[in-house]
């Protein structure tokens, strides 16, 4: 039984490393027998956290985030401690934190302590940055402006900390970390604004006026940091080197050369990989190498990186730049870039394109399966993919690599989108059959004879666009794993980008372009009244008709799945249908729920691949592939 909120902290986290060990055993077991018990007790144990979890934050946290009464100051200080320890550490619930250091920053504000109210303040928007979009990302970039203010107003901090020298350092760290995180915020934008990055650095950097105010130590922890945002600025330049400002090229352009020459005369495993590159990069868009020079020095740098990434280390994101991880988010994009520039012919650049990928994808596989909860992995994950995906002019090949990424982060969606996609050709190759008129919009043709022509093409659309449906769900795989517990009101604001995501992720290549709209449509309902994203008219679409067929689809895997979801079991087949004659018309296209009620066989044939039987087949199958 816990008690306090350190106790149900610590408990929270035993528990998920418990459902990673299943994890790791599931993807170890070899007998289909014994796969299956196993794969019985890993829901079995969620089932059980996610009820022992619930009944825990109902008592201990859930009471002080949803209340206005006033904290007193001993739950404060727990969850105080508890948020700051932890959100280092990552217990995947970061937006959970948002919301408690939202709560605290008001309690300390009633009571009159500046240094914790601004101290929540700071650790909100660090918080919040990685990890929001919307309203709650507004309010984190609300907060910084708050903060940054004190960069110049050292002086006040001196005073009102007294002479205490520890707590103004840590006043003025944390502010700092706070304009940090601003940076880090802005290079995680999918298309970076380096002139905003700039001014970020440029604001981070007038501490350098207090510099007499600390000591040599204190000193060094706050140049490192400022010194690696400098670098990290240079490099981001240089990869965006078309959109900076004139002015600022002329200012930064000079300096590349100093730092490259540098960094050659030291052996490769001490060359600064940011420099290094960066300069590389420059060179190119700046007319002195040619993309073929360019692609050689960036092969043969990154291709003599060995070090490897321990994804198990708690810190791990904290591990130096140039292994083999680092290497590959931060090359590989230049590389296809200089693929596509040099001026051999299509099919060696996609010969060249194809064995960069495959390199990416092996590493790709490598990362543990069972690392639920790590949210840099995340954002690293689907920049590169956000990156990569526009230059992979083969449809098959980009499919895979979306499947690569899905099941390095979450074994789970795939398995659902699998179904899905199975679940979705099975109801329309019957369904083109009895009603080609259904098709007619989404065939762009007026003859029903048409569309039953060109059934397979129609079919490949489908299927694929269940395939690819919930790839934006990468950006919050570790709000996704975390099966244990209801889900924060924030975080399912959160969740609903997802179809945006894979919208803008789809968007980016040509051959995906016709999914993309799938894509975003399949969380709206039938009548355009309900579901997200709202700014999106289901009905208005030329793919209307597979975009309703994907949402029953969707919902009938995640209602009957008896394996993957945590807070209800799979519900029964025919319960679930029932559900959806009560939807159609509203939620549910009724012409589609009708036919499925009418068609006998493909009700048994659906209700088998959805039965649990049939599931444990699917999960195994996937499971022993993609180990
Ligand atoms: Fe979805
Ligand atoms: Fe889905």
């Amino acid at each position: 039984m816990v008690n306090t909120i350190p106790e149900l902290y610590r408990e929270y986290r035993k528990r998920l490393e418990k459902v990673d060990l299943i994890e790791k055993q599931l993807l170890d077991t070899d007998n289909q027998a014994e796969w299956t018990r196993l794969l019985l007790h890993k829901s079995e144990v969620v089932r059980s956290f996610y009820q022992e979890t619930e009944k825990e934050l109902n008592s201990l946290i859930n009471p002080i985030l949803y209340s206005e009464k006033p904290l007193d100051d001993e739950t404060a200080r727990q969850l105080y401690e508890c948020a700051y320890d932890y959100f280092n550490n990552v217990i995947c619930d970061d937006v959970l934190e948002s919301q408690m250091f939202v709560r605290l920053w008001k309690h300390y504000r009633d009571c009159g302590d500046e240094f914790h109210e601004r101290s929540c303040r700071c650790a909100f928007s660090n918080n919040a940055f990685l990890n929001v979009e919307g309203n709650l990302r507004k309010m984190a970039l609300d907060q910084v402006e708050w903060v940054a203010a004190y960069v110049e107003k050292i002086d006040y901090l001196r005073r009102l900390h007294k002479g205490d020298r520890v707590a103004f350092f840590k006043d003025v760290k944390r502010v700092l970390e706070t304009l940090h995180s601003q940076y880090e915020m802005e290079r995680s934008q999918f298309e970076p604004n380096v002139n905003r990055m700039i001014d970020c650095f440029n604001r981070l950097s007038k501490i350098r006026k207090y510099r007499g105010y600390f000591s040599e130590e204190e000193w060094e922890q706050i140049e490192k940091p400022l010194n690696e945002v400098g670098t990290d600025v240079m490099f981001m330049a240089a990869l965006n080197w078309n959109s900076v400002d004139k002015q600022l090229k002329e200012f930064i352009g000079p300096a590349y050369p100093i730092g490259f020459i540098d960094q050659t005369k030291l052996p490769v495993e001490q060359r600064d990989t940011k420099v290094y590159v960066g300069y590389i990069v420059y060179a190119f868009y700046s007319g002195l190498l040619k993309p073929e020079q360019t692609f050689t020095l960036l092969r043969s740098y990154s291709r003599s990186i060995v070090k490897e990434y321990d994804f198990n280390d708690p810190n791990w994101h904290e591990q130096p730049a140039d292994s083999r991880f680092a290497m590959m988010t931060t090359t590989t994009k230049p590389m296809f870039e200089m693929i596509d520039a040099f001026s051999c012919d299509s099919a060696k650049k996609k010969r060249m394109k194809a064995e960069l990928l495959y390199e990416v994808k092996t590493y790709i596989e490598t990362i543990p399966r069972e690392c639920a909860c790590k949210e840099y992995l995340d954002q690293s994950l689907y920049h590169l993919l956000y990156d990569l995906i526009a230059f992979i002019d083969d449809d098959a090949m980009a499919i895979e690599f979306i499947d690569s990424m899905i099941i390095s982060r979450q074994m789970a969606t795939l398995i659902h989108t699998v179904m899905t996609a199975k679940l979705s050709e099975a109801i329309l190759d019957r369904l083109v059959d009895a009603h080609p008129e259904m098709f007619l919009t989404v065939m762009g043709t007026d003859d029903p004879a048409y569309v039953t022509a060109h059934k397979k093409a129609l079919m490949t659309l489908m299927y694929n666009s269940a395939r690819c449906h919930d790839i934006g769900k990468i950006l919050i795989a570790n709000i996704i794993n975390t099966q244990i517990r209801r889900l924060s009101d924030m975080e399912y604001s959160y969740i609903k980008f997802h179809p945006k995501w894979s919208y803008e992720i789809l968007m980016r290549n040509r051959l995906l372009r016709p999914y993309a709209e799938i894509a975003l449509g399949h969380h709206r309902s039938y009548d355009g009244k309900r579901g997200y994203p709202k700014y999106f008219d289901n009905r208005a679409s030329k793919y209307n008709i597979l975009i309703d067929l994907l949402t029953v689809c969707d919902c009938m895997d995640a209602a009957t799945d008896v394996f993957g979801r945590n807070y209800m079991r799979g519900k029964r087949f025919e319960s679930v249908i029932a559900e959806f004659h009560k939807g159609a018309g509203t939620q549910y296209n009724p012409d589609i729920i009708a036919f499925l009620e009418s068609d006998k066989e493909l009700y048994r044939e659906i209700e088998e691949l959805t039965s649990e039987q049939g599931r444990a087949k699917l999960y195994y199958h996937i499971y022993r592939q993609y180990r």
